[in-house]
């Protein structure tokens, strides 16, 4: 959530900071701004909107001279997203602006205390609040602005990763983060800033990444020192090598990231299991696990958190491990997790799924589970994100950077690593004899081929979309280990195309949704050959004879339901515990097709950002 940007160094820092931004946007995107300083003055430009709207704005209110400077993209959380609510915040005196991303939960008793000061507020922002506590702090002290945001930073309580700086300092970025991300790039004689490396990847492939409670004064021409927030006490600074290359962050020809990301699966499955699925040798080979199989042996039950798609990868592991595995699972919203007392023990093993790494809720159920003893085992996608490192061990999914705010290779690639999981645990136990072990590994090899045959379907899949694309209304249904792919179906359609949608378990259609069945609202059924086939069947009549419309996933050659559905779309025949690999395919498809049909931007939804650092 919030984007942020800075650079300090030779170049103009305009172009940098707007390009950086736009790579960002994927955040937030309600509002957005750029604070630059050349010397003299500092100039500010904010809007409500996109980034493109801010560059418009820019071109007519100010000159963009200046080789330090700040940017922000915003997705709301104080105050509506307006001109005056976005960032950056000048102080009262004007003298220091800032950019923030997080939230600051006690900003009002703050905020009161700054009134009966005197100090004015012109937005309802918590960042307008903190800027304003750093300026009374560094004034009445009469100190330096690291010191001042320091002192200020152990008043608040929130989360937060800021930059500011002083008009009377021309030659330094104070940054500072609590449980928000904040890169430093490190470049020759200039130093870049951001809430990830995207913005700088052209220029450095060294940056540091603060940790909680971590901030640095950035200077011109001078080396980066980290310190403490809580005791000013130097940190030991670590300049990681980035691994990211330019075209894995733009479209490369795709009209949407989302699209470009829906392809990508084949190879994103591929490099989630490379190294890791051996069959010849007949191995499973994860670091993480292995270190820790003791733990996954001993454990009486495995509890699964996450939000949102990750949430549902982690029901389709629930079937994955007690099936293969056999161990009991519980697969719980890790926003429910956090604030509901749960029974946990130090023989459980919590695994933790994320996309982002940074969402917030995930993070504080990790911690909570911590505390009570238990083992937890993060499987995120980005590399050194904060559940990442807050797991105390984990795989990660090697998808490359998902930059669409739907999760598409997120939730194919989750699925991947949770199954190589359960296959190494369940070869440990002896819940799986050797050539079954086999046989599952050869299958997992094969999916990267057959999600390519699946992606063929798209040509179909935009036909169906454009039939059905002003319904009001979807549901969609699925049995076993297909019920959580019919509930990421929906979610694909509800959070790009704003139809209303429905997961539901199949079966359970006939205790209430059966009632909303007619001929406006289609139905998509998965009805893969494996897996309750003749159930599915029964509940694909009941819906024709009720007059309702069937759009049927089914498997390669399938007979019986092509004749009762209105459109079938086919993909490969797998192992039934391997199917939500390709069933998914056709219905972030669909989803795509139907957004794109309808207009809406695709890659950046209203409302939604892609990381959730706020509960
Ligand atoms: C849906 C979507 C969200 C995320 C959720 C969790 O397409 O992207 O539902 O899955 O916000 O995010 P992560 O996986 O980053 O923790």
């Amino acid at each position: 959530m919030c984007g942020i940007v800075g650079y300090i160094g030779h170049r103009e820092a305009y172009p940098i900071i707007l390009k950086g931004l736009k790579r960002l946007e994927y955040r937030g995107y309600d509002s957005a701004g750029i604070a630059l300083y050349d010397g003299n003055d500092i100039k500010l430009s904010k809007t409500k909107g996109k980034v493109d709207d801010l560059e418009a704005r820019v071109a007519k209110e100010i000159n963009t001279e200046g080789t330090l400077g700040i940017g922000h993209t915003r997705w709301a959380t104080h105050g509506v997203p307006n001109d005056v609510n976005s960032h950056p915040h000048y102080s009262n005196s004007g003298e220091l602006v800032i950019i923030h991303n997080g939230i600051i939960e006690n900003y009002e008793p703050l905020k009161q205390e700054l009134e009966t000061r005197g100090y004015v507020f012109k937005s309802d922002t918590d960042t307008e609040v903190l800027v304003n506590l750093i300026e009374d702090i560094k004034k009445n002290e009469d100190i330096m602005l690291g010191k001042a945001v320091q002192i200020a930073l152990n008043q608040v309580v929130g989360a937060y990763a800021i930059a500011v700086f002083d008009r009377s300092k021309p030659n330094e970025i104070v940054v500072a983060r609590l449980g928000s991300p904040l890169a430093i790039g490190i470049g020759e004689d200039e130093f870049f800033i951001a809430s990830d490396a995207s913005p700088f990847i052209e220029y450095t492939n060294n940056a540091i990444y603060l940790e909680d409670e971590e901030m640095a004064v950035v200077r011109r021409g001078k080396d980066v020192k980290i310190r403490k927030i809580p005791d000013d006490s130097l940190v030991d600074s670590y300049v990681q090598e980035l691994q990211l290359n330019l075209e894995q962050i733009e479209k490369g020809g795709y009209p949407h990231f989302m699209l470009k990301e829906i392809y990508e699966q084949p190879h994103a499955i591929g490099d989630t299991f490379r190294g890791r699925l051996l069959p010849e040798e007949a191995i499973i080979k994860m670091s993480g696990v292995e270190d820790n199989m003791k733990k996954f042996l001993n454990a009486n039950r495995i509890i699964i958190i996450a939000c949102g798609t990750s949430w549902h990868a982690g029901l389709v592991a629930e079937y994955i491990f007690e099936d293969l595995a056999r161990i009991q699972v519980e697969v719980d919203y890790a926003s429910e997790f956090r604030y509901r007392n749960p029974v946990i023990t130090e023989n459980d093993v919590v695994i933790a799924i994320s996309q982002s790494g940074e969402t917030a809720d995930t993070l504080a159920a990790i911690k909570l589970a911590k505390s009570r003893g238990a083992f937890v085992f993060g499987v995120c996608n980005v590399v050194g994100s904060s559940i990442a490192r807050e797991t105390d061990a984990g795989a990660y999914t090697h998808a490359g950077p998902e930059i669409g705010v739907a999760s598409t290779k997120a939730f194919t690639t989750q699925i991947t690593i949770l199954t190589l999981i359960a296959l190494r645990m369940a070869r440990a136990k002896g819940t799986i004899s050797s050539s079954d072990f086999r046989h599952h590994m050869i299958e997992l090899e094969m999916i990267p081929e057959k999600v390519e045959i699946a992606l063929k379907s798209d040509a179909l899949v935009s036909q169906i979309a454009d039939i059905y694309k002003n319904a009001k209304n979807f549901l969609y249904l699925g049995r076993g280990y297909n019920f959580p792919v019919a509930l990421e179906g929906a979610l694909k359609l509800k959070e790009i195309s704003y139809i209303h949608a429905e997961g539901y378990p199949a079966a359970e259609m006939k205790h209430g949704p059966i009632a909303l069945i007619d001929e406006n609202m289609p139905t998509v059924v998965i009805a893969t050959k494996k897996g309750h086939y003749d159930k599915i069947v029964s509940n694909i009549q009941e819906i024709k004879s009720r007059s309702g419309v069937i759009i049927a996933i089914v498997t390669k050659g399938d007979v019986t339901v092509k004749e009762l559905a209105d459109h079938v779309i086919e993909v490969p025949e797998t192992l039934e515990c391997l199917a939500p690999l390709l069933t998914t395919i056709p219905l972030q498809l669909l989803s795509y097709h139907i957004a794109v049909l309808l207009g809406k931007n695709v890659d950046q939804p209203r409302n939604l950002a892609k990381s959730v650092t706020v509960e």
